[in-house]
């Protein structure tokens, strides 16, 4: 039977099939006459033909980053990556290249290449996500933030649940869905934030994009235009795109009724956007798409920080106690009500979150970019149009001369830093680039240069409201008395907590 299908389907795609086939015959031939030309040195030149590098990466993408960056320190250098072939630039060259404009250095076609959006159907073309986020979004932190802080409280305990007693849950699953209702209070509003609906969308677009990436990057890029028919998650985005526009078109109605009648206006991103929609040609179709783009950038990303963090903390119980400390102290001192200056005043738990995003980055490189015009650095070094390029971030988390004893993992390594109790080994012109939300070359894990992620300062905030909820409500601890940190998951550069691993939550009890 579904030898059958798969034959009726193969036999209605063959036109297809040939035409993409001979293309990509056709790109592969091209591809391998540049590399031919190419002056930069490969990695694992004597490791094996492309493929062989290719699986390796696979497997082992951090080693051969770090292989790469003490080979190569000052250098740029050809790399098999998933996506084909790569220039893996130094760090130095970033001061450079982030400064020039997005037609000589464009970071749509690198990151669409990231997200396949070739077959994935997520767009990016216009930035006004972006912008809404870094306009919008980030100014309203502090108005937004009470309503942030009750949402995380409430949503806290509901989904981790009353926990009498040590109760283990799937650490993963439980915070995405505590991610999606949080984020969503702020997308969306307080209703349809709890819609299940929306919680569905909000979090399995991410899952069913992250599988057929995941899919699509297990083969070759010159086979992708040929498997892409065989990936049924490639059909589930377009019914996620469908049934989202669904969703929320009756809102958008009601909602462009109270705009044109001057009625009461909601205060959330939804709203924001369509304040703006029409003067940037965004269609309520669109509109609702793009709920799905932000949930993608923010929920899945958010939730993979909280879970490394809780993986990171639950084996080290005095931390536990110390970081309570601090949430109290601080709290105390701001009458119990978690303003925004009373999150940056939680240092140490700023510090906590910085330390698990150098340990733990969701990708070993960074700065993914399309040379759209030939472009020669300072040092004489000439990227040709047309090439990709991206750096490493693995190795600089790692580096002993930015992060003495790199393979520590100290929670107080950038509390201390702040406040001025270590030398600053890096030299920052200010001690507050040690803060968890500070982009520089030594710390990419939100990205680098003007596209660096926009939405940092309202993840900030986020990860603090629930880890400080999670940390007064309960109680954590390892299944079976373990004490070795979970292992993480990894597929060519990118890495994640595993989404399977349970953690025990036990009520804290009231002392009053
Ligand atoms: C811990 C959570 C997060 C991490 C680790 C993260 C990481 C990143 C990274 C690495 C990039 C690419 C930057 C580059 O290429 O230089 C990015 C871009 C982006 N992120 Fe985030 N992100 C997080 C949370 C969020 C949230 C909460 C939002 C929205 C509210 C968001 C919205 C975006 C957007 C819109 C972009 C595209 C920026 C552009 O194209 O200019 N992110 N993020």
């Amino acid at each position: 039977m579904e030898i059958e299908q798969l034959s009726h389907g193969l036999s209605d795609r063959l036109p297809a099939l040939v035409s993409v086939a001979l293309f990509t015959i056709a790109v592969y031939i091209v591809s391998s006459l540049w590399n031919e030309k190419s002056t930069f040195p490969l990695l694992g030149a004597d490791d094996g033909n492309a493929t062989q590098r290719r699986k390796e990466y696979m497997t082992n993408a951090a080693k051969l980053y770090q292989k790469g960056y003490e080979i190569f320190r000052h250098q740029a250098y050809r790399m098999t990556t998933l996506n084909g072939e790569r220039i893996v630039v130094p760090l130095e060259a970033l001061e450079e290249l982030r400064s020039m404009p997005d037609d000589v250095v464009d970071n749509v076609i690198g990151l669409n290449r990231e997200i396949e959006s070739k077959y994935t159907g997520l767009v990016n073309e216009s930035g006004f996500a972006a912008h809404m986020v870094r306009s919008d979004l980030t100014r309203s932190l502090n108005r937004i933030n009470p309503e942030l802080a009750a949402e995380a409280e409430q949503t806290v305990h509901e989904v981790l649940g009353p926990c009498d007693d040590w109760t283990p849950q799937v650490a993963f699953n439980q915070l995405l869905r505590v991610v999606a209702i949080v984020s969503g209070r702020i997308f969306l509003g307080p209703d349809l934030c709890r819609r299940e609906e929306y919680i569905y969308a909000s979090t399995m677009y991410t899952v069913d994009v992250f599988k057929a990436v995941r899919k699509l990057k297990a083969w070759n890029q010159y086979l992708r235009p040929i498997v892409q028919y065989f990936i049924p998650e490639l059909k589930t985005l377009v019914e996620h795109r469908r049934k989202a526009r669904a969703f929320l078109a009756p809102v958008i109605e009601e909602r462009k009724e109270a705009m044109k009648n001057g009625g009461d206006l909601s205060d959330d991103m939804l709203q924001w956007m369509m304040n703006k929609a029409e003067s940037n040609g965004v269609s309520d179709g669109r509109l609702a798409e793009l709920q799905l783009d932000l949930s993608l950038a923010a929920i899945h990303t958010t939730t993979m920080a909280v879970t490394d963090i809780l993986c990171d903390i639950v084996i080290r119980p005095d931390l536990v106690d110390e970081l309570r400390a601090e949430i109290k102290q601080v709290m105390g001192n701001h009458d119990g009500v978690l303003t925004t200056q009373a999150l940056y005043e939680m240092k140490l738990l700023d510090s906590v979150m910085r330390e698990s995003q150098r340990w733990n980055p969701i990708s070993q490189s960074r700065f993914p970019r399309y040379i759209a015009k030939p472009v020669t650095l300072k040092d004489g070094t000439q990227i040709p149009a047309g090439m990709f390029i991206e750096t490493a971030i693995g190795p600089v988390n790692h580096d002993p001369k930015l992060y003495p004893e790199p393979d520590v993992f100290d929670p107080y390594r950038f509390h201390d830093l702040r406040n001025a109790t270590k030398p600053d080994p890096i030299n920052y012109k200010t001690r507050e680039q040690y803060q968890f939300v500070t982009v520089t070359k030594e710390n990419m894990g939100f990205g680098y240069g003007k596209h660096a992620c926009p939405g940092r300062f309202f993840a900030a905030n986020e990860i603090k409201l629930i880890m400080i909820h999670i940390l007064l409500q309960y109680n954590l601890r390892m299944p079976n008395g373990a004490t070795e940190r979970y292992s993480r998951v990894v597929q060519g550069a990118h890495e994640a907590p595993n989404p399977t691993i349970k953690i025990e939550f036990k009520r804290v009890q009231s002392t009053t």
